[in-house]
């Protein structure tokens, strides 16, 4: 299956699709607390989705291939859980950082975003992990303009995180976006620059870097779904859904209580 170049009707969808996915994370903020549950959030997060929004929350029952349903609306991904935590009854304590992943539907099309959040205080280590791992987000983002190539981005990417000692996992990556929640093509966080597929108008593609503090090794949890560090070490992830416009990039995702870019 080749890349889709979306058509501007459909562009137009997903700037819609991928606002309220931002805007979840809007809504969600002010409940990410000391005692509060992932669970908890994960049913703030499903029923603003569904009530308010008019949305599907597309990981609820996915089953790519290889995989148990999803049985929740949102990932919840805690310390040194790397991505795809499952809500549970965990309650979130000071200190600990998370990363919460909103895809949304509507009207057929994807939005797909994801940032850390505090919970209380976080050690400077964590801070300074959560904001060069946004860094990292945003210089991929900033490499996207039509002649790129993928290469480009991942190569970006990977330089910011290992100049401060951090690693980039390589079992999961960026992914193409729009009637389908993972399509061509693959966005690696690492690479060579001038490499890889070359961008064009229309694409569009997430970036969601995901950044260990420690050793970039991960295994999954038994729950068929949470991905870990291997070495328990820390690990950040940011996500926003971008389009390649004739120009640059614009990124769909964006909405009122975006943090803004570092650069
Ligand atoms: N939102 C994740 C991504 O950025 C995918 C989650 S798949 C799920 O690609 F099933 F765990 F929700
Ligand atoms: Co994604
Ligand atoms: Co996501």
């Amino acid at each position: 299956m080749a890349i889709i170049i979306k058509t501007p009707e459909e562009i137009e969808k997903m700037r819609i699709a991928g606002r309220l996915a931002g805007e979840v994370l809007d809504y969600i903020t002010p409940f990410v607390q000391p005692g509060v549950t992932t669970g908890e959030l994960d049913r703030l997060c499903h029923d603003y989705m569904v009530n308010v929004q008019g949305c599907i929350p597309a990981p609820l029952n996915y089953a790519p291939p290889g995989h148990r349903p999803y049985p929740k609306s949102i990932c919840a991904s805690v310390n040194h859980q790397v991505c795809h935590g499952v809500p549970g009854d965990r309650k979130l304590k000071a200190g600990d950082i998370v990363n919460l992943d909103i895809t949304t539907i509507k009207n057929g099309y994807h939005g797909d975003t994801s940032r850390m959040f505090y919970v209380g205080e976080p050690s400077i280590q964590a801070r300074r992990l959560c904001e060069v791992s946004y860094e990292c987000m945003w210089l991929g983002i900033q490499q996207v303009k039509p002649g790129a190539r993928l290469g480009d981005v991942g190569h970006a990417i990977q330089t910011h995180a290992e100049k401060h000692g951090y690693s980039v996992v390589r079992e999961f990556c960026g992914h193409g976006i729009g009637k389908k929640f993972h399509e061509e093509p693959q966005v690696l966080h690492y690479g060579k620059p001038g490499t890889g597929i070359e961008l064009q108008a229309g694409m569009v593609f997430t970036i969601e870097p995901m950044i260990n503090a420690g050793k970039r090794d991960v295994r999954q949890l038994g729950d068929g779904w949470t991905i870990v560090t291997k070495d328990h070490s820390l690990s950040a992830q940011w996500e926003h859904t971008v389009l390649v416009t004739e120009t640059g990039y614009e990124v769909l995702t964006l909405s009122a209580g975006s943090p803004p870019p570092p650069f």
